[in-house]
């Protein structure tokens, strides 16, 4: 049934992450979690994935389990909050949910953090089944056991660690995805390559045209490499103490920039854009070479991801960068390249150094005039 990563935590095996190409193994694996005809079953979505997959996996889980519920909520960034959270547990609350019932998180990172959250904290803590629908979700955010929702206006504030009961991905979701959304994805699996894995990097340039094309069986080689480097990552470091804080290459910069334009960029994108200017700073250091430098910027513009951006405010991204949660006390963890594939955290980034990298990707209206 699909080919399968298992992810292990404190060295046990934890959950299974499963690359399909439809819906049909979803049911037989959940029920191999257990009990599944004695569980109440809440599928939680955006009203956009609802009306492309909700009635399908709605359908399919009906008969196998006690009773299947779907509870959708209106789509985007701006709805990942504490009122959504609240809006689930009211609905499952109605629906009679117990501690030993599940939630189906079906979308993309919006709806995996949310929900992940909901069922985190509802009754201290119910079991929850993620299946992504965007290459975003597949490859970064539904892995690893990270959820939360944005609080004011900080990303990601409120939060908890709290491990899927299984990763369910049918990668023929990815077929339809509209194209911003299927690259601001292929930035996380870039990064992925840049940060461990420099053959993996290699394969995805010699692969760039099936990738685009989105050959299916190219696509699902490609998330179980990029996959393999999460779960290396996570399974030594699963609460972020050290090492896992690699995974924020380009995230620092990439998050101010998300907030500065108020989401009108995707995350993937700003991924792309703090990946150049955080390679940029490598370069500069003499850690990566003026050649690997330009290659990895160059890197990004055949999958569609920006390398400059217009309309910012440098000293405004700088002071972003340090409301951000990826600080030390007043130190920036910053993730720097040593070279292609070996990424180190270092905290004595400058201001100045930052304020270079943005000058960097900073595209003004006076150099289209030069
Ligand atoms: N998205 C970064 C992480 O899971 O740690």
């Amino acid at each position: 049934m699909g080919e399968r990563l298992t992810i292990l935590y404190e060295k046990k095996p934890c959950y299974d992450i499963v690359f399909t190409q439809d819906f049909s193994g979803l049911v037989p694996e959940l029920m191999a979690l257990g009990n599944l005809q004695d569980r109440n079953v809440c599928i939680v979505t955006d009203i956009t994935v609802d009306s492309l997959y909700g009635e399908e996996v709605l359908s399919l889980l009906k008969g196998s389990c006690r009773k299947a519920v779907k509870y959708a909520f209106p789509a985007g960034e701006k709805n990942k909050n504490l009122d959504t959270v609240k809006s689930i547990y009211t609905f499952l609350i109605g629906e009679g949910f117990h501690r030993k019932d599940l939630i189906i998180a079906l979308g993309g990172g919006v709806v995996g953090d949310t929900a992940g959250f909901t069922a985190a904290t509802f009754l201290r803590g119910i079991d929850f089944v993620q299946v992504p629908t965007t290459l975003l979700s597949q490859a970064d955010s539904s892995i690893g056991g990270k959820t939360g929702v944005d609080f004011d206006s900080y990303k990601n504030m409120v939060g908890a660690f709290k491990m899927p009961s299984l990763v369910y991905m049918n990668l023929d979701v990815l077929k339809t995805l509209d194209d911003r959304q299927f690259y601001s994805g292929f930035a996380e699996i870039m990064k992925n390559g840049l940060i461990r894995d420099d053959i993996f990097y290699q394969w995805l340039i010699e692969n760039m045209y099936e990738i685009c094309e989105r050959d299916l069986d190219v696509l699902q080689e490609m998330l179980i490499k990029s996959c393999t480097v999460k779960k290396l990552i996570v399974e030594k470091d699963p609460l972020e103490k050290g090492d896992r804080a690699l995974l924020n290459f380009g995230h620092t910069i990439g998050h101010a920039i998300e907030k500065y334009k108020n989401f009108e960029l995707y995350h993937g994108e700003c991924v792309a854009l703090g990946a150049v200017a955080a390679s940029y700073i490598s370069w500069k250091r003499g850690l990566l070479s003026m050649e690997e430098y330009y290659e990895i910027r160059d890197m990004f513009v055949p999958f569609n991801l920006p390398i400059t951006t217009e309309g910012i405010d440098v000293e405004e991204i700088l002071r972003l960068t340090k409301s951000d949660k990826k600080m030390e006390g007043s130190q920036i963890k910053f993730v720097l390249l040593k070279k292609i594939g070996r990424a180190v955290i270092d905290k004595t980034v400058t201001d100045e150094e930052i304020m270079a990298a943005v000058r960097e990707i900073y595209f003004s209206d006076k150099d289209a005039h030069e």
